[in-house]
């Protein structure tokens, strides 16, 4: 028998009971991830290879879970990540994000690739919510600054460009169940032209630009005023290329490990990026995210330890909404701060810019 909601103690069980409750197409899309899945179980295994350093005898009678990303106040330090197709686990698709986010006054990043359109998404939002845009560059770059400017207009609060994917990964799972249905599962995209016997994310991938380059950043700092983070950066180079671009935020990603296999977990970099960057007094001019593998509300505590602004978390959103719909993201999101007090109280951090360095130890973390 299937479990009930509140049989779920955990971010990973509503893997489980998506598992087993999802289509077979629905779940191969989800779960998978590029070539051998190497990065994609590293995500979440880097975290086990970083320590606590607990602080004793702080007060730590009330916690403050509440922090500010991209200058918006939020009562936690994730925000839900850009997840394509929100229609193959859940009928409404992503306005049950949207309205999950609302509740834990948590950021939503909207996807190009929505299931819902964007104007659906954005008119779910209630009471001033914030919600971020996430872009893939379309070939046409009339399309996009249609893209960005309506965002805008719509009073989206930041622009993440996808850079990771000039082309999307090989997920095998995904490929080996053909899809049927994207016509009706995404609204957004770019072309009519798709090819569907190479799973979803083939079949509605054809209208990325892979001659994206640094050369086009200008272009996007002209457009929109809306802050710019560049999402899917890997290494330290390109973090501080970033910052000499002069855009406000890097997310230290692999894509979910969807993208290229034996690229580095979010969190391994960020243990190399935040040094780098005080080292050059750059720390304050940008803002670090990660995303990938994050399950529990430790990992989070670890990334912000290390430096981390926040953090984003994709697949157990997509689970918990696919199992329980509303009610399974909103257990998902309240276990989660749950979990954050705890492991803030018992690490000795009353409020969230008490974490630091030296609470965590990730001596290990570039242990493979
Ligand atoms: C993604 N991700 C993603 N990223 C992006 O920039 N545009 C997109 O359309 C998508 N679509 C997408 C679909 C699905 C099903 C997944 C699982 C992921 C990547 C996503 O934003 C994020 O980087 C990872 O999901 C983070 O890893 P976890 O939390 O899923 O482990």
């Amino acid at each position: 028998t299937m479990p009930i909601l509140e049989q779920c103690y955990n971010l990973m069980d509503f893997e489980h009971v998506a598992r087993r409750v999802m289509k077979k197409t629905a779940w191969a899309y989800y779960s998978s991830g590029a070539d051998d899945e190497i990065t994609m179980r590293e995500n979440h295994s880097a975290f086990h290879k970083i320590w606590f350093r607990p602080q004793i005898l702080v007060d730590v009678e009330n916690v403050d879970t509440s922090t500010t990303m991209l200058g918006t106040k939020t009562s936690m330090p994730f925000y839900v990540t850009a997840t394509a197709l929100g229609k193959l686990g859940h009928h409404e698709g992503e306005v049950i994000l949207t309205r999950g986010a609302h509740k834990h006054n948590v950021i939503q990043m909207i996807p190009t690739l929505a299931s819902c359109s964007f104007d659906e998404i954005i008119d779910a939002a209630q009471d001033g919510q914030v919600q971020w845009l996430q872009l893939y560059v379309n070939k046409d770059r009339e399309v996009t600054k249609r893209i960005v400017q309506h965002a805008e207009k719509r009073g989206c609060k930041g622009l993440f460009i996808t850079v990771d994917a000039p082309q999307l990964g090989r997920r095998e799972k995904d490929m080996r169940t053909k899809f049927q249905d994207v016509g009706s599962n995404v609204q957004s995209s770019g072309g009519n032209d798709v090819d569907r016997s190479q799973g979803a994310a083939r079949a509605i991938s054809s209208f990325i630009d892979p001659s994206l380059s640094w050369k086009d950043i200008p272009w996007f700092q002209s457009i929109t005023k809306m802050p710019i983070i560049l999402k899917g950066v890997q290494r330290v180079e390109d973090v501080i290329k970033a910052v000499e671009a002069g855009v406000q935020g890097v997310v230290l990603s692999n894509h979910g490990g969807r993208q290229l296999d034996t690229a580095p977990s979010g969190v391994e970099i960020l243990a190399e990026v935040m040094p780098a960057l005080r080292t050059r007094g750059m720390q304050d001019k940008i803002e670090v995210f990660i995303d990938g593998g994050i399950r529990r509300a430790s990992d989070i505590v670890k990334a912000l330890c290390l430096g981390a602004t926040g953090v984003g978390i994709g697949r157990p959103f997509l689970y918990a909404m696919s199992a329980y719909g509303l009610p399974g993201v909103d257990r998902a999101m309240q276990l989660l701060k749950d979990e954050m007090e705890m492991n803030m109280r018992l690490i000795g951090a009353s409020k969230v810019s008490d974490l630091n360095p030296t609470m965590v130890d990730a001596r290990n973390i570039h242990q493979h």
